[in-house]
């Protein structure tokens, strides 16, 4: 439903996602992010105050919705930062191989359809010595939330265009070709535990596998 997505959706997600426990998490860890930044699903730009000018020289902030891109300007216009908007064309991140040193995901990977595959696009993007710094909810540790989760997730996946509850986001990024580096855990906000379990933290690159004899013989 383009209503939905491209009018309603951007204010439920920017009403709804920055209360006061999760902007101090986005607090502590955007200022982390340095040199050249993509941040993957910017939605209405609530990140974009707490990064530090001095330390980023460009961000690229990818939205796929038009929605989202008209809350995220004016938040844009809050900062001294060189932003960038950036579409997915072809679900493919229009950014060369090792182009940034860090990448930015808040409750995106949540949200995107084949998640293995975008952090696979990702760990592309990235230099071998960059960070994913990530902030996501999901699958919580207790079993009968992880009920509620399962029973309420269809409903959030409607009404937060594609949003999983049921994911464990840790384990997809370790799936995606990444070691999570440093983390913290906990039940955030004032929603209910079935929508409020989130990890946030620092996640490398896993060092490529040395070459086979075989594969060094090759070309
Ligand atoms: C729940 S919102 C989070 C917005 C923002 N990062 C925040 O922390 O408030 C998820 C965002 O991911 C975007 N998104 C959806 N599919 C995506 C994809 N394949 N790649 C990048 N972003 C995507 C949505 O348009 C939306 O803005």
């Amino acid at each position: 439903m383009p209503f939905h997505r491209d009018r309603i959706y951007p204010h439920l997600v920017n009403w709804l996602g920055n209360p006061k426990p999760i902007r101090e998490v986005r607090e502590r860890i955007i200022p982390w992010a340095q040199g050249t930044v993509l941040e993957i699903g910017v939605g209405s730009g609530a990140n974009f105050i707490h990064y530090v000018p001095a330390k980023v020289s460009k961000l690229y902030a990818l939205e796929p919705n038009p929605g989202m891109i008209r809350l995220a300007e004016r938040e844009r216009r809050r900062t001294a930062l060189n932003v960038e908007f950036i579409d997915l064309p072809g679900e493919r991140i229009p950014l060369a191989d090792g182009a940034v040193d860090t990448v930015v995901s808040t409750f995106t990977l949540c949200t995107i359809p084949d998640v293995v595959e975008a952090i696979r696009g990702i760990a592309r993007v990235l230099k071998p010595d960059g960070k994913l710094i990530f902030y996501e909810l999901g699958l919580a540790p207790d079993p009968r939330v992880r009920r509620w989760q399962a029973r309420l997730e269809s409903l959030h996946h409607w009404l937060f265009q594609g949003l999983y509850l049921t994911r464990d986001i840790p384990a997809l990024i370790e799936q995606g070709g990444f070691r999570v580096e440093q983390m913290e855990t906990g039940y955030l906000a004032q929603f209910p535990k079935s929508s409020s379990y989130c990890w946030w933290g620092i996640a490398v690159p896993r060092a490529l596998a040395p070459l086979s004899p075989r594969e060094r013989g090759r070309g």
